[in-house]
């Protein structure tokens, strides 16, 4: 039992951590993509969750279930918006290919600039405009598997707090 709170204990101290770094990493996006609220709101939902869990009322214990559940469902979905469905170059960065991709961004680093600069200034208006072709192509794609981890801690919430017979 004392285990249990332990676990609660430092699974409350993860979603808190997380939601400060997911709030940070969606700020620029959630105009753009609304869903992206949703590490924003649900992390610290799982953080009181956590403090559910450690209470020996059923009925916070079971909303604790809940919430592990939906967050749990939540990481998946994130997972299939940060590989843009699931696509199999959307994992190339774990294979090292970002570093092939620096060394050939270098390569034609110059010429990129220079074409960057003629345009730069139309580039700023469509942006104003909201058109989105102003949008940087090569930037990085989000991390692949971050959101993996809500399902994760969520599944470990969920395994403490579902109730299980002893022995
Ligand atoms: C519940 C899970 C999550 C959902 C539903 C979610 C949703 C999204 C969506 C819709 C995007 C935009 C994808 C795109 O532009 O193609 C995004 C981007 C991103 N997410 Fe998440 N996310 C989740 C969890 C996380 C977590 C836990 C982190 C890290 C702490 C994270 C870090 C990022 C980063 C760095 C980006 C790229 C932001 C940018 O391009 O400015 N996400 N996420």
């Amino acid at each position: 039992m004392r285990k249990d709170k332990f676990t609660l204990i430092i699974l409350f101290v993860g979603f808190a951590v997380l939601f400060l770094e997911a709030r940070y990493y969606h700020s620029g996006i959630l105009d753009k993509k609304p869903v992206a609220w949703v590490p924003t709101v649900l992390l610290p939902l799982l953080a009181v969750a956590c403090l559910f869990g450690l209470s020996k009322a059923s009925a916070l214990r079971k909303t604790a279930i809940a919430l592990f559940v939906i967050g749990a469902a939540a990481g998946l979905v994130g997972t299939y918006f940060h590989t843009d469905g699931f696509k199999a170059e959307r994992f190339s960065m774990l294979m090292g290919k970002k570093q092939e991709k620096e060394d050939r961004a270098q390569q034609n680093g110059r010429e990129d600039q220079d074409r960057r600069s003629e345009n730069q200034e139309r580039h700023s208006e469509d942006r104003d405009q909201g058109t989105g072709e102003g949008e940087n192509k090569d930037e990085d794609p989000p991390p692949p598997l971050v959101a993996l981890s809500v399902t994760g801690l969520t599944l470990l919430g969920l395994v403490t707090v579902w109730p299980m017979k002893q022995g």
